[in-house]
């Protein structure tokens, strides 16, 4: 079958590195892509957002499924438009996409389904949300409510930062996201991440993954989209796995289909274990990237066949063949990220790193110009490897990164250090 990928960093160059390897796979599509993703798939010019446009597309190239990367897309309800038009897809429709697109949404999904997560409130002025805090206390942690690109949390460990972050958030600092505000109870321990897919009913767990959110080594620095990643996530033992899923991720795809709105996607959740117990941080909608680099290294090309019976609704018949391997991701971003950064700089000495399955460099934010390979976005490429252990993995990726030469970049090199 023809396959259209939505979206264009490394989470998607990874989705189509993968899926280009099965033999269902026919001609793949990816829509914007990127350099990396255009060794594998026809790149087209078509906004991820336009769901109309998309339908058209499918149309005109024969598109048999449809795999939606990035969250805006689903939040904007282009899986419903494709749905509507008769296309098998793959991600959540705009009212299940809603546990992302409202931080207020997936506390009340956790209330209503008995989910353990951090108490809360939710507030629409400035004036009640202080007066919660204040009696609350610090740390506390105060979020926008709607998609703020990662950066609507403020963990404040002092009463002056979360006042001043709900009169930011109020005063308009993350546009429409911070009309509504949620405050919730700090939370210790170690975060982790689970992916598991539904189909709206049946769930198949797809890997577990933990990332670095600061920009710099030690976890200093400001708060990115994600420097690296590794999986499987030692702290989700198999014990502390199956009590997330038990209690946390099984519950809540119960009340989204008692709802009428059923969750069929990817739902990836973070949690915070601590004395053998996870709470539930936060939900999204879609994998996470690196997180996905991470996983689909270890998956390869069987991902395909877990994600069309995903979109087909037959998931309680879908397997994933384990091996018992890791894998790491680092990401090499443009000097200044998460802030300004310097666009079009040239990366030399990629050519010959990419082998098989154990190495493979994904491109999140390049672009090819005079068969030059030049970077274009803040996290430009994600070095992935995958190992019998972590340690072979991270050394093998740290080992590739080394040959590659781009004075506008960095990297973190402590990626993993937890867990090694
Ligand atoms: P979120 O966007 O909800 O994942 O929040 C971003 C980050 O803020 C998380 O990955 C956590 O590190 C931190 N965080 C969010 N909520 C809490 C909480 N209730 N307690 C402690 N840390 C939190
Ligand atoms: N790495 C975090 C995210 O994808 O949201």
């Amino acid at each position: 079958m023809n396959i259209l990928i939505l979206g264009g960093g490394g989470r998607e160059h990874a989705l189509a590195w993968a899926i280009a390897q099965n033999p269902k796979c026919d001609q793949l599509f990816c829509a914007p892509g990127n350099a990396g993703i255009a060794q594998v798939a026809d790149c087209v010019a078509i906004d991820p957002e336009d769901g109309d446009a998309v339908v058209a597309f499918c149309a005109d190239e024969s598109i048999g499924f449809v795999l939606i990367g990035p969250e805006a897309p689903l939040a904007a309800g282009v899986a419903d438009t494709l749905r509507a038009a008769g296309i098998l897809t793959f991600g959540p429709s705009r009212a299940a996409a809603q546990l992302e697109a409202s931080k207020a949404f997936t506390k009340e999904i956790c209330d209503a389904c008995g989910a353990d997560t951090a108490a809360y409130g939710h507030f629409t002025d400035a004036e009640t949300a202080k007066e919660y805090t204040r009696q609350q206390g610090a740390p506390i942690v105060i979020k926008a409510d709607g998609l703020a690109a990662g950066k609507g949390v403020v963990v404040a460990m002092d009463m002056e930062t979360a006042l001043s972050a709900i009169d930011d958030m109020f005063g308009g600092a993350f546009g429409a996201a911070g009309a509504e505000v949620v405050i919730e109870e700090f939370m210790e321990g170690e975060e982790a991440s689970f992916f598991v897919l539904s189909d709206g009913e049946n769930v198949l767990p797809m890997g577990t993954a933990q990332d670095h959110k600061r920009a710099f080594d030690g976890d200093k620095g400001p708060n990115t989209g994600g420097m690296g990643a590794y999986s499987p996530a030692p702290v989700m033992t198999e014990e502390i796995t199956q009590k997330a899923l038990n209690e946390t991720i099984i519950p809540t795809i119960k009340e989204m289909a008692k709802r009428g709105t059923p969750f069929a996607g990817v739902l990836y959740a973070g949690f915070m274990i601590k004395d053998g117990q996870p709470r539930l941080v936060e939900y999204n909608v879609r994998f996470g990237d690196p997180e996905c680099q991470a996983l689909m290294i270890r998956l390869g090309a069987q991902v395909l066949d877990a994600l069309l019976a995903c979109a087909e609704g037959k998931l309680a018949v879908a397997r994933i063949n384990w091996a018992n391997d890791h894998a790491f991701s680092v990401v090499y971003a443009a000097d200044g990220y998460p802030g300004a950064y310097e666009k079009g700089t040239e990366i030399v000495g990629l050519e010959g790193l990419n082998n098989g399955s154990s190495l493979h460099v994904f491109h999140a934010g390049t672009t090819a110009k005079d068969s030059k390979t030049l970077a274009t976005g803040g996290r430009v490429l994600a070095i992935t490897a995958r190992g019998d252990s972590l340690k072979q993995a991270h050394d093998r990726a740290y080992k590739a990164i080394e040959k590659i030469d781009w004075p506008e970049g960095f990297y973190r090199t402590d990626i993993g250090y937890r867990a090694l």
